[in-house]
C-alpha cells in the first residue's frame, strides 16, 4: 500500500493519502482528511488513464474549498431546515452555513477532520473517527468507521458504520464529483445518465428544502429512467430547475432495504461507464451548479457543469419530516450503510 504526504489538517497534524490498487492497475487515492476520494484512475477504451473525479492537490486546498470534492459527509448530509432539530424533546441549533439551513453538517463536518487509519491492505482502507458529544452541535459521542475497498472488478465499495451513546443523526454520503471524460475534460452535459427513480423531491423556492411532495419524474426534466444526456433538459423552463440553478435534487429510490442499483452514467468519448449502487432511500443529483473557477488537481480549473454528483442518502431534512424515512440513530444501535461505485468499459 503506497502512502504519501498530503499536507496538514487544521491542527497541524499530518494528512496522508493512501493508494488502493487492483490487479487491472486501477487506482483510487484516499486522504485521511475527510476520508476523501482524491482520485480514481481508470484506463479508458483508448488505453488512456483518466482520473474520473474532481479534486485538489493537497489538504490545504480541501480545507479552503467549499465544494466538498470527494468528501465523506457526516453526521448529516444535505440540508436541515433552519439548522434545527429536536431529539427526545430537546432542541438543537446546528450551524446555519447555507442561508438559514445547515448543509452537510456545517463547517466542522467530517469532511474537514483528519480520520485515523484503522486498517489497510493493498486494496482497502478503514478509517475511523470519534466525533465527541456536541461536535457539529449534534448529541452523542459517535464512533464512525468507514472502509473503502477497490475490487479487481473496479468496484469501489464504501461501507459506513456508526454507533453513538445518545440518540443522534446518522446520514452519511460520499460527495464525489464525477466526470467520466476525465476530471479536466470540461462540460458533462453530453454524458448520459440513468437514475432508477420514478419520483423526486421538489424543494422550496429558496433554501432547497423538500416540500414533502414526491413528484413523479414522468413528463418532467427529472425523467432519467432511460439514458438521457445530462444537459438535454437541464435548461428547461421548469420551476424546480430555476429554484436551484439546475439539477440539485433528491431522487426517490425504491423502498428495498438492500444494496441495489441507483444510477448509471456513460461517456461515449472515453467509453467509461459508471454504475452506482446503494442501500440508501435516496440519491441527490447535483450537476455542479455552483462550481466556478475552482483551481483543482494539476492546474485544472473547474467550472459549472463539469461534473455530476450522485450522493446516496436519506432524503434531505428527513430528520424533520415524519413522512420520510428517518436518519435518527438510537443510542447503542449500529448504523450501517453501503454505497458502491463501479467503473467499466461495456
Ligand atoms: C448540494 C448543493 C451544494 C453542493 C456543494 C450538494 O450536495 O445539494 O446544493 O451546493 O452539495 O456544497
Amino acid at each position: 500500500m503506497l502512502k504519501s504526504a498530503f499536507g496538514t489538517d487544521r491542527q497541524g497534524k499530518a494528512v496522508e493519502v493512501y493508494t488502493l490498487s487492483n490487479a487491472k492497475g486501477t487506482e483510487a487515492k484516499i486522504a485521511t482528511l475527510g476520508a476523501i476520494l482524491v482520485s480514481w484512475n481508470f484506463k479508458d477504451k483508448n488505453g488512456v488513464v483518466r482520473d474520473v473525479v474532481l479534486g485538489y492537490d493537497d489538504a490545504a486546498d480541501y480545507l479552503k474549498g467549499t465544494c466538498y470534492f470527494g468528501a465523506t459527509i457526516g453526521r448529516s448530509s444535505n440540508r436541515i431546515a433552519g439548522g434545527k432539530i429536536v431529539i427526545n424533546g430537546v432542541d438543537y441549533q446546528l450551524e446555519q452555513n447555507d442561508g438559514d439551513n445547515n448543509l452537510h453538517s456545517g463547517s466542522n463536518g467530517m469532511h474537514a477532520v483528519n480520520w485515523d487509519v484503522d486498517a489497510v491492505s493493498e486494496n482497502s482502507i478503514t478509517l475511523k473517527y470519534l466525533s465527541a458529544d456536541g461536535e457539529q452541535d449534534f448529541p452523542g459521542n459517535m464512533t464512525v468507521k468507514l472502509t473503502y475497498t477497490l475490487s479487481d472488478d473496479d468496484e469501489l465499495t464504501i461501507n459506513y458504520e456508526a454507533v453513538s451513546d445518545k440518540d443522534t443523526v446518522a446520514n452519511f454520503t460520499n460527495h464525489s464529483y464525477f466526470n467520466l471524460g476525465g476530471h479536466d475534460s470540461g462540460d458533462i452535459f453530453g454524458q448520459k445518465l440513468k437514475i432508477y427513480a420514478d419520483a423526486f423531491n421538489p424543494v422550496t423556492p429558496t433554501g432547497s428544502i423538500p416540500t414533502g411532495e414526491l413528484r413523479l419524474v414522468e413528463g418532467t426534466p427529472f425523467d432519467f429512467r432511460e439514458f438521457k444526456e445530462i444537459g438535454k433538459d437541464a435548461d428547461a423552463d421548469y420551476d424546480q430547475l430555476s429554484y436551484t440553478g439546475g439539477y440539485d435534487h433528491n431522487f426517490v429510490l425504491d423502498d428495498k432495504k438492500e444494496v441495489r442499483i441507483m444510477a448509471e452514467a456513460i461517456c461515449e468519448e472515453t467509453g467509461i461507464h459508471l454504475y452506482g449502487y446503494t442501500d440508501c432511500p435516496g440519491v441527490q443529483l447535483y450537476a455542479s451548479n455552483f462550481v466556478n473557477g475552482e483551481k483543482g488537481k494539476g492546474g485544472a480549473v473547474y467550472n459549472i457543469h463539469q461534473a455530476f454528483c450522485l450522493e446516496s442518502q436519506y432524503f434531505p431534512d428527513s430528520i424533520n419530516n415524519p413522512a420520510f424515512e428517518t436518519p435518527l440513530l438510537k443510542a447503542g444501535d449500529v448504523y450501517k450503510s453501503t454505497t458502491i461505485y463501479k467503473l467499466a468499459l461495456d
